[in-house]
């Protein structure tokens, strides 16, 4: 049985779509062990709901030294489902291979430091891009450059906006997430990193 670790700051609905595909099977020999969140938010309580274990860390300049304290050593993946503090290289590197995001967008475009939220759909709509969609990559000390795992696209519609936007990316996530999450633990004979 492979333990996730899944960070969240938010509504937490990529990590209800984790633990209900666990149950279903999508995501193959794998529980969520613990859910940690960097602020109050509702999916600490998704995680309660499931009788999963939860710690809140507050957001700051100690987060990822305080994070690395509280996760278990025999953790294989840590997740970060809609997770909005930056970690610092020191914990990437010592978990190098082992940490996953979820982007709200097609890197490499539209990801680094601001691109989060809804300020990903806004700058995709305002550079009238003909497509959008979700990448899973591995997390890396530069912010959303780690090596994409799964990516899906679609085209934007011609009266798309940001907020019709941010909805079909959420349904694009909840395919491709799972997926990805089942990939790296049980097919990938190698984790590679860049
Ligand atoms: C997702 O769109 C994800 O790509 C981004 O934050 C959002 C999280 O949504 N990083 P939720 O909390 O899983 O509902």
């Amino acid at each position: 049985m492979k333990n996730i670790v899944v960070l969240v700051s938010g509504s937490g609905t990529n990590l209800q779509r984790i633990i209900d595909t666990i149950e279903s099977g999508e995501i193959r020999n794998a529980k969520v062990a613990l859910v940690v969140a960097d602020r109050e938010c509702y999916g600490l309580e998704r995680a309660k709901n499931h009788t999963i274990e939860t710690i809140l860390i507050p957001r700051g300049k100690n987060f990822s030294s305080e994070l690395g304290k509280v996760i278990p050593e025999n953790t294989d993946l840590i997740v970060l489902a809609g997770f909005l503090s930056i970690l610092k290289p020191e914990f990437c590197e010592n978990w190098s291979g082992k940490i996953i995001n979820i982007h709200p967008a097609l890197l490499p475009k539209f990801g680094g430091k601001g691109m989060w939220g809804m300020n990903v759909h806004h700058a995709v709509i305002d550079a009238k891009e003909k497509e959008s969609g979700a990448t899973v990559h591995f997390v890396t000390p530069g912010i959303d450059e780690g090596e994409i795992i799964l990516q899906k696209s679609f085209e934007l519609n011609e009266d798309e906006t940001p907020e019709t936007l941010a909805q079909r990316i959420h349904g694009v996530e909840y395919e491709i997430f799972p997926q990805a999450i089942d990939q790296v633990l049980n097919t990938w004979e190698i984790r590679k990193t860049k």
